[in-house]
């Protein structure tokens, strides 16, 4: 009989996934217009993929939050095309169901609408990404229209938006008094340029509520108050694997770090005390 693979078990390629329905864009926006909510979660790796995926999540993102989640960065500005792309892969790769997002990283889409297309493409060729995100009020049209127009599903990113966090002065919100016209503006012109989706990021609620009202694509909030059409939040924040101090937007729904230390302590403790492994666990 063959053993279990110590290794891992790879991506299901079963008939049965071939036959569960991909999320598609049409599908966020019929739950828009049915009022159902739905969340969407971060994920940079295969085992967080697939359980996100069974949980019936629609929409994962590959954030360029891998830097400060995954790569160890202090924030998501380092990270490369490069270095998400294996990220990428690996998720499309382990779920059957999910629209899978890959977040284009700074640097790679600003500089014109041509940028932006050639590392979209990118990232849907080699990683087979269903849709890309980018981040950007207003200025970002023209990159919007050229993926939409070229068959690429865009999602925006509006209000704070990390990748500026120098330009913006520091983790601030956007959109309060004055401002808010701004981030209404902001969301038409994308949805108006073909954006499927808008995040909107630390946005006062009432600001996130009008948006949401006055687009016909969903939106999807992140410290952006209950209003919006979904809500997404960084998996390790979520999971609670991430300890210390918390943006307020964040609610932690587990205590993954304690439960690792707690495991990773009872093993090093068997090993150290010579019960692991046992006759069961020896050929
Ligand atoms: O990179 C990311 O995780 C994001 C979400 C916070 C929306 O952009």
């Amino acid at each position: 009989m063959s053993e279990v693979s110590p290794y891992g078990s790879g991506p299901k390629a079963s008939t049965e996934s071939r036959q569960i329905k991909r999320v598609r864009t049409h599908h966020l926006l019929e739950m828009k217009q049915r009022g159902e909510r739905w969340a969407m979660l971060t994920a940079y790796e295969q085992y967080a993929a697939q359980t996100f995926d069974e949980a019936g999540i629609p929409v994962l993102l590959v954030g360029d939050s891998a830097s400060n989640n995954v790569l160890g960065n202090e924030t998501s500005l380092p990270v490369t095309v490069d270095q998400l792309m294996p990220l990428v892969r690996a998720v499309t790769r382990s779920v059957r169901r999910a629209m899978v997002v890959a977040d284009l990283p700074f640097g790679s889409y600003q500089a014109s609408p041509e940028q932006a297309f050639h590392t979209s493409v990118r990232f849907m060729k080699e990683a087979e990404a269903h849709a890309v995100k980018l981040e950007g009020g207003e200025q970002m049209v023209p990159q919007v229209e050229l993926l939409a127009r070229s068959g690429i599903p865009v999602m925006a990113h509006i209000g704070f938006t990390p990748q500026s966090e120098h330009g913006l002065g520091g983790y601030r919100v956007q959109g309060r008094g004055d401002a808010s016209q701004r981030i209404v503006d902001d969301a038409l012109a994308l949805e108006a340029a073909g954006a499927f989706a808008v995040v909107m990021e630390m946005v006062p609620g009432d600001v996130a509520a009008e948006v949401t009202k006055r687009l016909t694509v969903p939106t999807i909030g992140i410290g952006a108050g209950p209003s919006c059409d979904a809500q997404v939040l960084v998996w390790p924040d979520m999971a609670g694997l991430r300890t210390g101090r918390m943006p307020r937007f964040v609610k932690q729904y587990a205590d993954l770090h304690g439960v690792l230390l707690k495991a990773a302590q009872d093993f090093a403790a068997d090993v150290a005390a010579g019960a692991f492994p046992d006759a069961s666990h020896t050929f």
